[in-house]
């Protein structure tokens, strides 16, 4: 086997060796099944151990209440872009949108085709460079959406935006759950696609306050809807399964390292080593506000445009591929 180098890209993302070791194993076999985990049914007892450890192992790491469904979706972050106002948007009233980033302006893009969006707050004018400190939100929203790690441009709420009482706040966490604890009592939704943090891509994990489901509309398309997997346990028709255990061997290792307050300790020492490089650095420059820096993607640029451009010519040299 080649020598597994080191991987920054943002996802997919490097996974633990013991975890793909792990898998490696019940590839052929899960456990002494003599079935291996991506061919069994997702309605035999083998798997819905598995299934059912994932999720518990989950709610376990971020003490996640019986107010709260666990949910295995598809259709990766950027469906929840569309199916968030599908669900929580009623016609008439209007949503509120924390615009930090290109996710989050993808996201706006996507509830705008479902009714009225405010955009409460942005930081474009500076390339998205900085987390803003203060949100206008219209009278009453439906929800406020907010991107809580900004992959692109390396930036992220240190905290919780404040929202006006009873408004649910809704997270794409994609590229930052469980790099530190979540106080999901302060959540209406939590959605994140898999591939960064928690396991492979085709996976995407929603944590949903119950009363949001239940409050959802009925006649949209089935696999739109919040309620088809709230009622069936992510098993009304067949879930990404190899992606659910996989999570599931993740939330197991967290639990091994230490928990979330451990994952935190670590991105945190990780990230100050990187920033602490840049600042002294007289050929790099870190692009996020000091005070807006993610733990999760320390984006740095050169200063010189030329860098840009010629790498852009190498890669376009004859026979390189995309
Ligand atoms: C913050 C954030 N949201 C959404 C997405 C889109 O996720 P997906 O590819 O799972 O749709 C990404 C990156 O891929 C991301 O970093």
């Amino acid at each position: 086997m080649a020598e597994r180098i080191y991987n920054f890209s943002a996802g997919p993302a490097v996974l633990p060796v013991e975890v793909l070791e792990e898998a490696r194993e019940n590839l052929l076999s899960l456990g002494t099944t003599g079935i291996g985990i991506m061919e069994h049914s997702h309605r035999g007892k083998p798997y819905m151990a598995v299934h059912e450890e994932a999720e518990a192992l989950c709610r376990e790491l971020t003490g996640i209440s019986s107010d709260y469904h666990v949910l295995f979706l598809q259709g990766g972050a950027s469906l929840q872009f569309s199916m968030v106002p599908m669900n929580l948007l009623a016609a008439g009233a209007t949503a509120d949108y924390l615009v930090t980033g290109a996710w989050s302006q993808k996201a706006v893009a996507e509830a705008c085709k479902c009714g009225n969006v405010h955009i409460a707050c942005t930081s474009e004018d500076r390339n998205f460079c900085y987390i803003p400190k203060e949100c206008t939100f219209s009278n009453r929203p439906a929800y406020v959406h907010f991107t809580s790690n900004n992959t692109i441009f390396g930036t992220e709420f240190a905290r919780e935006p404040e929202v006006p009482h009873g408004v649910p706040l809704i997270c794409d966490a994609s590229s930052d759950i469980f790099s530190r604890p979540i106080a999901v009592a302060k959540y209406g939704l939590i959605y994140a696609g898999a591939q960064k943090n928690l396991g492979p891509s085709g996976v995407t994990l929603v944590i949903v306050r119950k009363d949001l489901v239940e409050r959802g509309p009925k006649d949209l398309g089935t696999m739109l809807q919040y309620r088809t997997y709230a009622d069936d346990h992510s098993l009304y028709n067949t879930p990404p399964t190899f992606g659910i255990y996989i999570m599931g061997l993740v939330f197991k290792w967290i639990r091994k390292q230490g928990g979330l307050e451990a994952m935190d300790q670590v991105n945190r020492e990780k990230a100050g080593k990187l920033y602490q490089y840049l600042d002294g650095s007289r050929l790099f420059r870190p692009t996020a506000d000091r005070d807006s820096r993610s733990q999760m993607n320390v984006t740095f640029v050169t200063g010189d445009t030329r860098s840009t451009r010629n790498s852009w010519r190498r890669r376009r040299r004859p026979g390189w591929t995309d």
